[in-house]
């Protein structure tokens, strides 16, 4: 009995240390100004997002302000930052200069801590500098936890300087669905004999095309119902971190923050031959994460639905309309086999619900409705996140989607249109344009009570609240007794 205890109280302690991270840009805030910082992290929290893992190259000529900025902000609303040092861009951090910077900002009370005792810092990419690390570990306290993804992760579980990885692989190959097998490897390269294995970031991304001239980049990974089933396999994979890639990476089209329309200076000096995130929102991918990443850290079933709601996601002109603007699928630049865009990603509209019970879909094409079936639902009762997609079969116009539950409308998301006309010398945008639309929770509750057992689901929610503020009460002041 005491062993069970003791083990709860171990797996709970250890649950504590779950996070979710964004990976968030620097170079794409250089106008921010202090609001512009309050937004997003009051966005981000919203989200039950932990922290932002601020991505800085070296050299960047506004970067010791922006970070000073974004600190005082964090500080301000309680939220955590902390550094993703980026080896791949314009100049590679010399050593001296990563203790100089970790030394300033990991001492800030607003930078991450793993365990809430080590500040944590990662990198993306930056494998050859790895034996700068014995000496900056020797200067500056942190948890070191890099981005080496262009090593495989077998020859990184012998490295001495790492206390974690993270991978990059968030996306598949081809036309191939997503799955964990590069996750599973790094959590083997992670494994310790003594069982104190090392903790694994594990990256989830809702989609990826970039369209730059100056780096070389045009192409797709498939993500049409990645935002879906990625999720899923955090829940499988259970790692101790994930980051989201990204929170404003417009270039790659995988932002789930708002659009800043100061901050679009990347369209210009990457070269891209249009601006393929303005009148783009992605703000609806955040809709549901309150409620995943609950799910992602107490455990599925555990958490609560605050609102019932609707998300849909497509691009607004089918693959075949407009020339692909040389966008491949997949890149011979990181020795894939390439293929026509249209074949990666389908014309289709996608949609998720996150519902109590099950509900009814409904997707109109210029005022057209049809019902769709869904592709996927939640096991057991029916409470949780719902999947599913119908093809655009050519049909062009107004999109609006529609949630109901016997016979009442629950929530519609308006859509924009798909049009086979585009602007952009007629080039594709690849970019997906993403609305949302939560129920209106009065209607809502209504008809949650015409089901049945008022009364006894009313004691049985008094009675799990009572359970909901003991436990973590419980939990917490063991875990306090613990760390002291
Ligand atoms: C570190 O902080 C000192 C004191 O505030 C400041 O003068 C210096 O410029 C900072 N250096 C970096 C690299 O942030
Ligand atoms: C997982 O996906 C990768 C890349 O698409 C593929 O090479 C691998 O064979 C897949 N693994 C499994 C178990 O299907
Ligand atoms: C377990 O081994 C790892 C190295 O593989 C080491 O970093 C860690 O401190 C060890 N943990 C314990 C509790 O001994
Ligand atoms: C910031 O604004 C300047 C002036 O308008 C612009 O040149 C620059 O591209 C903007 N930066 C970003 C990251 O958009
Ligand atoms: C746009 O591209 C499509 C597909 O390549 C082509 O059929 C069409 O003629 C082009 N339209 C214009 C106006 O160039
Ligand atoms: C859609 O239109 C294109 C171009 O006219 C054609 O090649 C394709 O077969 C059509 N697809 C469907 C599903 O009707
Ligand atoms: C949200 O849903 C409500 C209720 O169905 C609808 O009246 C409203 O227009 C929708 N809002 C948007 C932005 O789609
Ligand atoms: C609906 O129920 C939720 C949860 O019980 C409650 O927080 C909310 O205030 C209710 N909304 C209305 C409009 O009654
Ligand atoms: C929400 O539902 C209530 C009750 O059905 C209704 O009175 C109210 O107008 C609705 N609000 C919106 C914004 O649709």
């Amino acid at each position: 009995m005491a062993l069970i205890i003791a083990l709860m109280i171990a797996l709970a302690c250890h649950a504590q240390a779950k996070a979710v991270f964004a990976h968030f840009m620097v170079a794409n805030s250089e106008n921010f100004t202090l609001d512009n910082w309050r937004e997003d992290i009051r966005s981000a929290q919203a989200a039950k997002i932990d922290a932002f893992a601020l991505n800085t190259g070296y050299g960047g000529l506004y970067t010791g302000q922006l970070l000073n900025d974004a600190f005082t902000v964090a500080a301000e609303l309680d939220f955590k930052l902390f550094l993703s040092l980026d080896y791949s861009g314009d100049g590679h951090w010399p050593q001296d200069q990563v203790i100089k910077w970790l030394g300033n900002y990991t001492k800030l009370p607003a930078y991450y801590k793993h365990n809430n005792e080590t500040p944590l810092v990662s990198t993306f990419e930056g494998y050859e500098a790895q034996g700068d690390w014995v000496n900056i570990k020797k200067k500056v306290d942190c948890f070191f936890v890099p981005d080496w993804s262009s090593i495989m992760p077998e020859k990184l579980a012998s490295s001495t300087v790492t206390d974690g990885l993270m991978s990059w692989s968030a996306w598949p190959d081809g036309t191939a669905a997503m799955n964990t097998s590069m996750d599973e490897r790094y959590l083997a390269a992670l494994k310790s004999s003594n069982g104190t294995d090392k903790p694994y970031i594990m990256p989830v991304s809702p989609w990826f095309y970039a369209n730059m001239v100056r780096y070389n980049k045009n192409w797709v990974w498939q993500g049409d119902d990645l935002w879906y089933t990625r999720w899923k396999q955090v829940y499988e994979i259970d790692p101790e971190y994930v980051e989201i890639l990204t929170w404003n990476d417009v270039g790659e089209s995988h932002y789930i923050g708002p659009i800043h329309e100061l901050d679009l200076g990347t369209f210009v000096s990457g070269g891209a031959p249009f601006d393929y995130a303005i009148g783009m929102p992605h703000d609806g991918w955040r809709a549901f994460l309150p409620y995943v990443v609950d799910e992602y850290k107490n455990g599925q079933g555990s958490a609560t639905i605050e609102e019932e709601g609707l998300v849909t996601w497509y691009r607004l002109s089918p693959s075949w309309a407009c020339s692909a603007g040389k966008t491949t699928g997949n890149t011979a630049t990181q020795g894939q086999t390439t293929l026509p865009p249209g074949e990666v990603l389908k014309d289709a509209i996608f949609f998720s619900a996150l519902l109590e019970s099950a509900a009814d879909v409904f997707v109109s094409i210029d005022g057209k409705a049809e019902s769709v079936d869904w592709s996927d639902t939640p096991d057991g009762s029916g409470k949780g996140i719902y999947f599913g997609s119908v093809p655009m079969d050519n049909r062009t116009g107004e999109v609006i989607v529609t949630l109901s539950r016997g016979g009442h409308e629950l929530t519609r998301v308006l859509g924009q249109p798909i049009t086979t006309i585009c602007g952009n010398n007629n080039m594709t945008n690849w970019n997906a344009w993403v609305g949302s639309n939560m129920t209106n929770s009065s209607a809502a509750n209504s008809s949650a009570s015409d089901s049945s057992g008022d009364k006894e689901s009313s004691a049985w929610t008094m009675r799990s609240e009572l359970r909901g503020l003991l436990i973590p009460a419980l939990i917490v002041g063991v875990c306090l007794g613990w760390v002291i």
